[in-house]
């Protein structure tokens, strides 16, 4: 495969680096070692991320599990690698679970680009990626998918294989990409191998098990990812450094949490500058949230709502984690301090906003952003673990929406495995206030809900910000963004069981910038 332009770099290669110890031409590989195939992440204008991983069994077959590999890296402007742009040499090493980050400065903007890795006589699948708009660039038009919650054992990624199809820019990660348990209802549509994490050894497999899926690599393959995370890719319900809620409880809950920020970064096409000082051992913290501009079309704001979040208030028993709280019953609940994205992050968010250019603001988090109320009685019952659990910081945000006067802002979100598609409130407390945007919180790719359709129904009559739930649906969304509109379509598989389940459109909702209204289309 590619034997020709494997031979010409070869001689480029050799000639510009020197052959390196484990030199990629010396080793022949009995396994395939891209086997958890590539990606590609966090664009900018002029620069990208791409990524691979080595795959344990090939490393094994080799004997190299404990040694560097040498990887190669290209980028091209074609898919036959005739007009390459960029190339180089990465170490994979133990330490970093064979992971590696290509970080490819000083492209051009808004440019499709192809790439691949080799190591040794095999090259990688090729991947597509794109750099973004330039800054301030007339981008005319903006397609994403948004997508979260992947269980293993819960189903098969058809939605993916879907997603394909649909032509993205980009797509965006809102969390739980893992799982630290198997499928929390059996029996397992797959089986999660590995049962419960919560070592580095641990993580990493449960990583290469979802990357083993060849719809997921395929989607990863095709167009750069922009990733957040939520709670499962450490624990059920942590809270920034307080334990959460499965398993057996761990001895050192942080050795745990660096463990599983380590494995997120070795797995994600994302840059090294938020994780280096938890890498070099200097920190717990990461830097995951972060903006990035389509031009004046639109600016993204993904969001980390667990590392630096107050505890959940009032859960019973003293116990960690998430519950579905009576507010009035609960002292803690509406205290001003309390944070879901702490101090910086919430400072940061609303310099952006106060800074935003973009005719769309677009804010990926991880969870329900609208006051939902579980009571059809009259009673008040909110979750505990999401933006209701904090209201004081959710009244921070939107204030800083209304005092900055944020353009169209749209709130993507995820985690409760259920489509909701509502409005975003100045004073939930207040149903006639004024409406400052447009919330889809999306449903998951395979993850189950717990709510009935029945039960869906009264929470609609109960909490009228909202105009449509589903919590039957497995799927993703798709928002498409120009000027004058944005139109949100929300895609379903069929049966997330039968892993060649086909697809069909939910439901489809336009905005209209200028008005915090979202309809039906
Ligand atoms: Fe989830």
């Amino acid at each position: 495969m590619h034997r020709r332009s494997i031979l010409r770099f070869a001689g480029a290669s050799a000639a510009l680096l020197g052959l390196p110890e484990l030199g990629w031409c010396r080793q022949a590989w009995s396994l395939d070692p891209f086997s958890l195939g590539v990606a590609s992440g966090s664009p900018t204008s002029d620069s990208i991320v791409l990524w691979t991983r080595l795959g344990t069994p090939a490393l094994e077959a080799a004997g190299l599990t404990a040694k560097p590999v040498a990887v190669t890296w290209q980028l091209a402007h074609d898919a036959q690698f005739s007009r390459l742009v960029a190339s180089g040499e990465v170490q994979a090493t133990a330490g970093l679970g064979h992971s590696v980050h290509a970080e490819v400065s000083g492209l051009e903007p808004a440019r499709a680009y192809f790439y691949r890795f080799m190591t040794g006589t095999t090259v990688s699948a090729t991947g597509r990626t794109r750099t973004l708009a330039a800054p301030g660039a007339d981008v005319k038009r903006l397609r994403l998918a948004y997508a979260s919650c992947q269980q293993w054992g819960a189903g098969f990624y058809s939605a993916y294989r879907h997603m394909l199809a649909e032509n993205l820019d980009f797509v965006l990660f809102l969390g739980d990409y893992i799982y630290e348990y198997p499928a929390s209802r059996p029996p397992e549509v797959r089986p999660t191998t590995g049962g419960w994490i919560t070592t580095l050894e641990g993580y990493r497999s449960r990583y290469a098990l979802h990357k083993s899926d060849p719809d997921l690599q395929a989607i990863h393959a095709a167009c750069p990812w922009i990733v957040t995370w939520d709670d499962h890719e450490v624990q059920n319900d942590y809270a920034a450094t307080n334990e959460g809620l499965s398993g057996t409880p761990v001895e050192d809950f942080m050795a745990r949490r660096r463990a599983a920020y380590q494995s997120f970064y070795e797995n994600m096409p994302v840059t090294r500058a938020g994780f280096d000082r938890l890498l070099s051992g200097q920190a717990d913290q990461v830097r995951v949230y972060g903006s990035v501009a389509f031009g004046r079309l639109a600016t993204l704001y993904t969001l980390d709502n667990r590392q630096h979040r107050d505890l959940q208030a009032c859960s019973p028993n003293q116990r960690p984690g998430s519950a579905r709280v009576d507010p009035t019953k609960c002292e803690s609940f509406n205290q001003p301090h309390r944070t879901l994205l702490g101090n910086a992050q919430e400072r940061w968010l609303e310099q952006q906003f106060a800074s935003a250019r973009g005719q769309w603001n677009l804010l990926g988090q991880q969870t329900l952003f609208g006051r939902r109320n579980f009571s059809t009685t009259g009673a008040q019952l909110l979750r505990n673990d999401g933006w209701d659990g904090y209201p004081a910081a959710r009244r921070r945000l939107t204030d800083s929406m209304q005092q900055t006067r944020l353009k169209n802002p749209v709130i993507l979100g995820g985690d409760i495995h259920e489509n909701w598609v509502g409005h975003v409130l100045s004073d939930y407390h207040n149903p006639d206030c004024e409406a400052l945007g447009v919330e889809f919180c999306g449903t998951s790719i395979t993850s189950l809900s717990s709510s009935t359709s029945a039960q869906l129904t009264k929470q609609l009559e109960v909490n009228p910000h909202f105009i449509f739930a589903d919590a039957a649906s497995r799927g993703y969304g798709v928002v498409e963004l120009t000027p004058t509109q944005l139109t949100t379509t929300l895609r379903a598989v069929k049966d997330a069981k039968d892993p060649k389940s086909d697809v069909f459109t939910l439901a489809k909702f336009a905005v209209e910038p200028g008005r915090a209204a979202v309809e039906p289309a």
